[in-house]
């Protein structure tokens, strides 16, 4: 898995991607695509594609970013401070389609989420991964994609317990309380939710 990895930083992302490969194989019990709502070089989603076999699926990936980082109608001054400042774009997007190429059923979408929902967005889902770093946008990709998610998909919010991202964590509990789930913080500062279509 770590052959993905490109520096320390992404090996170090060992348990992160851990969870993001077993919530992604648990998925796989559930009807539907994969979507990940922030994509950048593609890392987890190469991890993940790998892991499951993603090329003998009879499933989709669809892989959303803007690929210019956090959009400023689609998060908060303070979380585009935090954020933006560590990203590189030279060449990023067609590095992504690159990576991805080899992969008939992986869709690389560019484009603001949720807005870029309007051009392609599965009808069922199975695995969300949202690591959009940015609250609102990530509770708006869940505002469109909740009555498409399955009943068991697995929902990994990437940032939902991390001490810099408060106001991302906030959003996130008010968002699942209001539409009757929990959300379990995961001690690598992951979120984790599983659909159950009966919650009240
Ligand atoms: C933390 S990075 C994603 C890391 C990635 N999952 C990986 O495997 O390394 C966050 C990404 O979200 C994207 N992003 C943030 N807000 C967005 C939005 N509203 N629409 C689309 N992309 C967005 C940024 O451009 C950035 O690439």
């Amino acid at each position: 898995m770590l052959s993905n990895a490109e520096d320390d930083a992404d090996s170090a992302k060992i348990w992160r991607l851990h969870t993001c490969c077993w919530a992604a194989r648990s998925a796989l019990a559930v009807d539907g695509d994969f979507v990940e709502c922030g994509t950048y070089k593609g890392f987890y989603a190469s991890v993940m594609t790998q892991y499951v076999d993603f090329m003998n699926l009879p499933r989709t990936f669809c892989l959303y970013d803007t690929f210019a980082g956090l959009p400023e109608d689609w998060s908060t001054e303070l979380e585009r401070t935090q954020a933006n400042p560590g990203y590189t774009w030279d060449g990023v997007y067609d590095d992504v389609i690159n990576r991805f190429a080899i992969y008939d059923n992986v869709k690389v979408v560019k484009g603001i989420v949720p807005e870029v929902f309007d051009q392609a967005l599965p009808e069922h889902i199975a695995f969300l991964h949202l690591d959009l770093n940015a609250g609102v946008a990530e509770t708006a990709a869940l505002d469109r994609s909740l009555p498409l998610l399955s009943d068991g998909a697995m929902v990994v919010p990437d940032d939902f317990g991390r001490q810099e991202q408060r106001e991302l964590c906030l959003v996130h509990v008010e968002w699942w309380r209001a539409h009757g789930h929990a959300i379990l913080e995961l001690p690598t500062g992951q979120g984790l939710v599983t659909i159950r279509k009966n919650s009240v």
